[in-house]
């Protein structure tokens, strides 16, 4: 697998290459088939297939699981479904490469959307690279050549590239017609490099101005971002994420030196989008048009990205002058011109005051308090931690206050309608130290809790070695057997059990503590988490065995795709 990314020389039972994580002139890194295992004698760099994918290809745990997965021809067990294709979608996405094979083709013997391409500046290289075709002035040209027999046609229209037809045909296998007809088409990738969808532009005029695929099996947009593959394959040392609106723009981009750029295809930026961005780098910009719709398109990202936002991560926005969008831009003033502007974009907070303060008059005491009132619910979708405590003091400040009286005043009204739906994920703060400690001053303040946590979330404790989790399982077990209310009957009850010293002191120390919901909430998140680092402790385990022994027993290597498949699910 290691072979397919970089040029490797037989030594031996080994194979040596220049390393692909640092600049060489002469080969230190080595390779061993057997062991499924790298090592890179001048920077030091190792690992196992799984990791190398992960480094090298930038690919998030689930997608390198599959990927290597399916390269040793092992399945990936799914629990649940709902997730990744299944393997049968295999010859669907052989058909999405032919099919993307035969754009790119025609577009090689057609001239007017070769030329359309080159009047927008792009390069044959480019073209190349994302992989950039044209689908023939037919209705049926896809038809001929893919869809000879019933099975073909039904795959075509699982993969939403044909159409069928509303009203029966004139003539038998007239049924269906293609969806893509003289269109310059932008194949989709996922972040394994798969085809899964086109989006297809019309050349010059006409409507829609973009015809994208429908979601299909392989194809789910809200998940997808075009161009992470290409992105991904630059090396580019990954840094930071570009996030723009259009097909054109990354191609651009990528094509001017911005090999990070990816675009939302059509849609809001999700929180699916986030947590993928979030995986790969720390620091996102996402740049709008200087115009009506971009800055509403702007303002729902800020809306969306909030309840990711966190010390370690920065969140930028970048408002192009109006008229301009980045394809345009970077074109008339290149790369480092770009790049600068990059450098200062926008802070997530500033946008957030600058956004509000435009809407309140606060050169005014009541346009200040609407101000407040606006960023509350905001603010609150930040999860607890010093982040938001700096968003909150930014606040505070455009308002007059001090943060604590802000705070304060907050706290005394309603409580926001907004962080009720913010996601369950312990707020940092409250029940502040470990994982354990966490979930047990929970359990003390709002007994009643335990009786929200599920089997299944208690038995994945069961292997937990944290310091203090003999008392989380004892605790939890007996209130969720004998139930009690009110933390002084949990207090009584424990004062002369193991460990019963210490809850009363712990319970003492926490202040912040007042919402019971969102602490059962809590309670259930962290034991997830808990769950989670025992699971991440017996792979490391499995992982180093394999990489010291170069094998792993058939009971462990069925353990290590269980908890590999597992996390797989997690992460999704
Ligand atoms: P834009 O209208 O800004 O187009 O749409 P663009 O990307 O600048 O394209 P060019 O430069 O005119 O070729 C931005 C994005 O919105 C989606 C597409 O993903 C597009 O790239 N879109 C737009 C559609 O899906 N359908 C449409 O009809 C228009
Ligand atoms: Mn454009």
């Amino acid at each position: 697998m290691v072979g397919s990314r970089v040029q490797l020389a037989k030594a031996g039972r080994e194979y040596k290459a220049c390393c692909p994580f640092h600049t060489e002139k002469t080969a230190s890194f080595w390779v061993s088939p057997e062991k499924q295992f790298y090592h890179c004698f001048g920077c030091g760099a190792h690992g196992t297939a799984l990791r190398f994918l992960m480094e090298y290809d930038h690919m998030a745990f689930p997608e390198a699981v599959e990927e290597l997965a399916s390269r040793l021809g092992l399945p990936v067990p799914h629990e649940g479904g709902g997730g990744a294709p299944m393997p049968q979608d295999a010859s669907l996405y052989e058909l999405m490469a032919r099919v993307a094979q035969f754009y790119a083709e025609t577009l090689k013997g057609d001239k007017r959307a070769q030329r359309y391409l080159a009047e927008r500046g792009l390069t044959t290289e480019i073209m190349q690279r994302f992989g950039i075709g044209y689908a023939p002035d037919a209705w049926n040209a896809l038809l001929k050549r893919f869809g000879a027999g019933e099975r073909d046609r039904q795959a075509l229209g699982e993969l939403g590239l044909i159409i069928e037809r509303d009203r029966a045909p004139a003539r038998e296998g007239e049924r269906h017609y293609d969806r893509f007809r003289d269109r310059i088409m932008f194949p989709i990738r996922d972040s394994r490099g798969r085809v899964i969808a086109f989006g297809g532009r019309v050349i010059d005029r006409g409507e829609p101005k973009y015809l994208n695929s429908p979601e299909t099996a392989l194809f789910h947009k809200g998940r997808e971002l075009y161009g992470l593959h290409e992105t991904r394959l630059a090396r580019s040392s990954l840094k930071r994420l570009l996030v723009v609106e259009g097909y054109m723009d990354v191609v651009r981009l990528h094509q001017a030196g911005i090999a990070y750029a990816v675009a939302t295809l059509g849609t809001a930026t999700t929180p699916e989008h986030l947590t993928r961005i979030f995986r790969l780098v720390r620091e996102v910009v996402f740049a709008f048009d200087g115009d009506r719709a971009g800055r509403g398109a702007a303002w729902r990202a800020l809306q969306h990205a909030l309840p990711d936002a966190r010390e370690g991560r920065e969140i930028h926005f970048l408002f192009l002058p109006e008229g301009h969008d980045p394809d345009s831009l970077v074109g008339a003033q290149g790369r480092e011109a770009f790049e600068k502007r990059l450098d200062s974009a926008l802070p997530l907070s500033e946008y957030l005051v600058r956004e509000l303060s435009a809407q309140c008059d606060i050169a005014h005491a009541d346009g200040r308090a609407r101000f407040a009132e606006a960023a509350r619910p905001l603010v609150y979708k930040v999860p607890e931690g010093v982040y938001r405590e700096l968003l909150l003091a930014r606040v505070a400040e455009v308002v007059g206050l001090a943060p604590q009286r802000l705070q304060a005043l907050w706290a005394g009204g309603s409580p926001p309608a907004q962080a009720a739906q913010a996601p369950a994920r312990p707020r940092r703060g409250a029940g502040r130290g470990s994982l354990v400690r966490q979930a047990v001053v929970r359990l003390i303040r709002f007994p009643a809790t335990a009786g929200s946590v599920t089997d299944a979330e208690r038995a994945g404790i069961d292997d937990c070695s944290e310091a203090g989790a003999d008392v989380l399982r004892a605790l939890l077990d007996d209130l969720r057997e004998r139930p009690l209310k009110i933390s002084a009957q949990v207090l009584e009850r424990w004062a002369a059990k193991p460990g019963g010293e210490h809850l009363g002191r712990l319970l003492e120390r926490e202040e912040v503590l007042d919402d019971e919901a969102a602490a059962a909430v809590e309670l259930r998140a962290v034991l997830v988490k808990l769950a989670h680092s025992v699971l991440e402790r017996r792979l490391d385990a499995l992982i180093a065995k394999q990489a010291a022994t170069g094998e792993l027993s058939e009971a462990e290597l069925f353990e290590f795709q269980r908890l590999m498949s597992k996390k797989a699910d997690r992460s999704r």
